[in-house]
């Protein structure tokens, strides 16, 4: 179908005043769109029918965007870099733990602009499986709030409140997979040929003994398989996490057509940005471990040229917990943009990783592996989540140089931040009991770095020290940071998941507490824990405000230091030091510095004691 004739399907329930605006978009991202489109389900024999459908009912979306939504459109097509800055900061949170539910959300925003917050991640609120739901991340519906939450006019709301504080909303959309009690799953499970069709379904396990091959496992203890059987419809369903998560089909435009609808739907409730959850398993090729295929890409390609046309304020952003090599893709390439931002997991993995081996080479291989983004993207760098964190993303780098076999190396740290080796960390090894294996690491950052065990005063300050480091990495590597909820008052391991049955068996709940309400109402005692954590994370926050060197997009360099320290500089004017390990390091300044934390002038050899770091700009007044 030639542009010209399908621009009316999208212009058709456009208002007036904004047919141009939508028209010039679609000039600039239609053929994107169109080409992406085509590649993955060209062959249907209706495909132009189809996509005609997809644009009335594109734009018919369009036509629900607010007066307020639409300004913020404008606003940000104007100004397509607008979350790349020093100011930008990411908040993470379940709604319950932070504030009961979505009205309770909303009476948290004057501590999120406190801390100085410009982006609130809500882990996910929409309607979820009844009993275990993997902490929402099963949805059963994307269309309503859960009921347990508030409702679709809190959301509303809240995204309003949040708007006007200078806050974007970021939510989870869960697109590889929905609950096994979403109608969709329902209707298949009851024969229903369509349905069926929205997913991968198996009469036996001939293809799934296929497939299982090359497949990787995602929570080997929990969940094992990929596949899981259907006593009462008969048969097998894709379900690459829990057995009630069942996998999409992403190779039926209908799955397309319906989860870019329910996208838009939300985005016109106020949502700003999606994290789209699970990107790397989109799609599915026998004899591949059916990750970051190619297809996967192009899916992601077209929701983002659709989203440019019709809700150009939105954000999308990938959680693509995959090795380095196969994270830029999801950037996509400048003729065919992808994702906004990604996680940068690598980063977050290896600097758990060099405090563990105190020795920054994990970190120093990722930063030189880290390649430049296309403009208008971002890394998110981040010191923890909800998630465990994943080892086997440093496979490679894990590998390098160090003589050692990767996968024994990986297996020590986790090993480590079990509590293991006589250390200070009290996390858990998760989702593997083999300890030549590693998998993930789950405890709160306060718990890993010692803040839960320290004995007096000398070894709570070497763990505030290990604490600050890693945020002090994640605000200066050059990305939009997220801090995770309990993180700004060091909160500690929460063991209550133990005693409920529907979460005993992921320790991922470990670091899933409620807000602590007494270190909160403490944070400005710095006679407290929670108030030494909160000066101080609240310290590289402000500094970093000030700092257009430490902006999304700024260079950066590493430059030749001890094998314990990282110097990460940013253009010419700022340099980060970062000692990873209990022994002091020696560091020879070129030039006069100041220190940007204790604002003091720094010229020479420095020492940097135990775990310490140092920001420093560059003395200008000498020359
Ligand atoms: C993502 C989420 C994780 C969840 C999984 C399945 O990785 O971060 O918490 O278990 O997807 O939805």
């Amino acid at each position: 179908m030639p542009m010209s004739s399908s621009i009316h399907h999208l212009l058709d329930a456009v208002p007036e005043g904004r047919r141009a605006d939508v028209a010039r978009r679609y000039a600039e991202h239609g053929p994107a769109l169109r080409a992406c489109l085509h590649s993955l389900y060209g062959g249907a024999p209706d495909f132009e029918l189809w996509y005609g459908r997809l644009l009335c009912a594109a734009g018919a979306l369009h036509a629900g965007r607010s007066p307020a939504l639409a300004a913020l459109d404008t606003a940000r097509a104007a100004q397509p870099d607008w979350f790349l800055g020093q100011q930008m900061l990411g908040y993470c949170a379940y709604v319950d733990r932070l504030g009961g539910d979505l009205r309770g959300v909303a009476q948290r925003i004057a501590h999120l602009q406190e801390l100085g917050v410009r982006y609130l991640h809500l882990l996910p609120f929409l309607k979820m499986r009844e009993g275990e739901n993997d902490g929402g991340f099963a949805v059963a519906s994307f269309e309503e709030v859960d009921p347990r939450l508030g409702s679709n006019a809190d959301l509303e709301a809240l995204t309003a409140s949040l708007r006007g504080a200078g806050i974007s909303l970021c939510a989870d959309f869960i697109l590889n997979h929905v609950a096994d009690d979403h109608p969709w799953a329902l209707a298949a499970r009851g024969g229903e040929q369509r349905l069926r069709g929205f997913f991968h379904l198996f009469p036996d396990r001939v293809l799934p003994d296929r497939y299982e091959r090359t497949l990787g496992q995602v929570f080997p203890q929990a969940a094992p398989g990929n596949f899981t059987a259907l006593p009462a419809a008969g048969g097998w369903a894709w379900t690459t996490f829990y057995p009630y998560q069942w996998d999409l089909n992403w190779s039926n435009p209908e799955v397309f057509f319906e989860m870019a609808g329910a996208l838009l739907r939300l985005a016109n409730r106020g949502i700003e940005v999606f994290r789209l959850d699970s990107t790397a398993f989109l799609w599915k090729r026998e004899g591949t471990n059916c990750m970051n295929q190619p297809e996967a890409h192009l899916i992601l390609q077209a929701l983002r040229a659709l989203a440019s046309i019709v809700a150009p304020g939105v954000l999308l952003k990938a959680e693509a917990i995959v090795p380095m090599r196969e994270l830029p893709a999801y950037f996509g390439q400048p003729a065919q943009p992808e994702c906004h931002i990604a996680y940068h997991s690598s980063l977050m993995a290896a600097a758990w990783g060099a405090l563990a081996e105190q020795d920054a080479a994990l970190v120093r291989s990722v930063v030189a592996g880290t390649p430049v983004l296309p403009p208008h993207a971002s890394w998110l760098s981040y010191v923890r989540c909800h998630d465990d964190i994943g080892w086997n993303v440093l496979r490679a780098e894990a590998g390098e140089g160090s003589g050692e076999d990767a996968q024994a190396r990986l297996a020590a740290i986790s090993r480590f931040f079990a509590g293991g080796e006589g250390g200070y960390a009290r996390g858990e090894a998760f989702q593997s009991s083999d300890p030549h294996a590693a998998h993930g690491t789950t405890g709160m950052a306060a718990s890993l770095v010692g803040l839960e065990g320290a004995q007096g005063a000398q070894e709570e300050e070497m763990a505030m020290r290990r604490l600050l480091l890693l945020h002090g990495l994640a605000l200066s590597f050059g990305a939009l940071p997220v801090l995770y909820m309990g993180d700004e008052l060091g909160q500690a391991n929460d063991y209550s998941f133990r005693e409920r049955p529907d979460r005993a068996m992921d320790s991922r709940w470990l670091q899933r507490p409620q807000l602590d309400e007494a270190r909160f109402a403490a944070r400005h005692d710095r006679g407290t824990q929670a108030g030494r954590v909160y000066a101080g994370l609240r310290a590289l926050v402000s500094a970093r405000q000030r700092l257009p060197e430490l902006a999304a997009g700024a260079p950066r360099t590493l430059l030749p230091a001890s094998s314990a320290l990282l110097a990460l500089a940013r253009g010419p004017g700022f340099l980060a030091l970062y000692n990873f390990s209990g022994e002091p390091q020696r560091f020879m300044l070129e030039g006069r510095w100041r220190d940007v934390l204790a604002h003091g002038a720094l010229a020479g050899e420095i020492i940097l004691a135990p775990w310490a770091m140092h920001w420093l700009q560059r003395d200008h007044q000498q020359y």
